[in-house]
């Protein structure tokens, strides 16, 4: 679907790379720095909400492909880190408010009770507006040794990522669609490059920027990105029918219960993974010429198509 030229990585190459270290190491920093970020003053009902599901666990797959992003450019987690931590409150507040009862009213999230189950929906919208607001407050408050310049794009990309252009366009068609078995590829392609994939490459590509990667790398990155944001996607969509509960810390079979149109739905399971690799295997060809420094987000676009959750 979206094609490179450069030159293919083989699979072993990429998988000698100690993913599951890297991935752990990471997601430690990240987990503390998200943990730092939000202590509890007044009033405390509020950032106890926001706390609760910022600090529910999660892959931290946003924040850790800025970091990597960052690093494949020679930055410094000083540079990225509080932008990684923006993402995933980002990310965070995305998921609040798509629990709740007024979109896909789902009680479940990161195997706990969804936001507003625990404090209300009241409470909940607030929690999501206010993890929003601070991610930005954040990104200018926090980063360091980064020029204003550099700042500012990023804050662009995320302002973008979450709007009409992104998040938001992506969940309104969705919810449009909702009830719809007979929604083309394309309107799919259009939901899941909004709703998912737009803040997935805000997330790599705003790791380079920081690092003051060149117009030619964040084209590379771009396809990266692209890439596995799609094919994210049809694994979500594949685990919404294969995983469990357990597995995915959120109900599971709901896609099939919402009478959502999916990958799986549209190609069928088999198709549906076959594609998914297709994308991941075009990721991998996009950072090639990077050489050995590309590994760890070579191996994280594998890690995506092999994920159980
Ligand atoms: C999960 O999708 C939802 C998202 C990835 C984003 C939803 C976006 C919004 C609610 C817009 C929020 C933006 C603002 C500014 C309020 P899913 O329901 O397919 O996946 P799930 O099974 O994990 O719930
Ligand atoms: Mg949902």
């Amino acid at each position: 679907m979206i094609t490179t030229e450069a030159k293919m990585v083989t699979s072993e190459t990429v998988i000698n790379f100690d993913l599951e270290t890297y991935l752990k190491d990471k997601k430690a920093i990240v987990d503390q720095a998200l943990d730092d970020s939000l202590p509890i003053i007044d009033p405390e009902k509020i950032y106890e909400a926001m706390r609760y599901s910022l600090l529910a666990g999660g892959k931290r797959l946003r924040p850790i492909l800025c970091l990597g992003a960052c690093e494949l450019f020679g930055g410094t987690q000083t540079m990225s880190l509080p932008t990684a931590c923006a993402l995933e409150m980002i990310h965070t507040m995305s998921l609040i408010h798509d629990d709740l009862p007024a979109m896909d009213n789902d009680d479940y999230r990161r195997g706990k009770l969804t936001n507003h189950k625990m404090y209300g929906e009241d409470i909940a919208i607030l929690a999501g507006d206010g993890l929003l607001a601070y991610a930005f407050e954040f990104v200018v408050d926090k980063t360091e040794n980064v020029t204003p310049e550099r700042i500012l794009q990023v804050i662009f990309r995320l302002g973008r990522a979450v709007g009409a252009r992104g998040l938001v366009g992506g969940q309104v068609v969705d919810l449009d669609c909702e009830g719809k078995t007979d929604i083309s590829v394309e309107t799919l392609n259009f939901i899941h490059t909004h709703k998912t994939g737009a803040l997935l490459e805000t997330s790599v590509l705003s790791g380079a920027i920081l690092a003051g990667a060149s117009e030619e790398d964040l084209e590379n990155l771009t396809l990266y990105a692209q890439n596995i944001g799609l094919a994210f996607q049809i694994i979500d969509d594949i685990l919404d029918i294969t995983a469990t509960q357990e597995e995915l810390g959120k109900t599971a079979g709901k896609d099939l219960t919402a009478q959502k149109a999916t990958y799986p739905s549209i190609w069928g399971l088999e198709e549906s993974k076959k594609q998914a690799q297709k994308l991941i295997d075009e990721a991998v060809n996009a950072l090639t010429i990077y050489g050995e420094k590309a590994f760890p987000l070579q191996a994280i676009a594998q890690f995506i198509v092999n994920r159980k959750f």
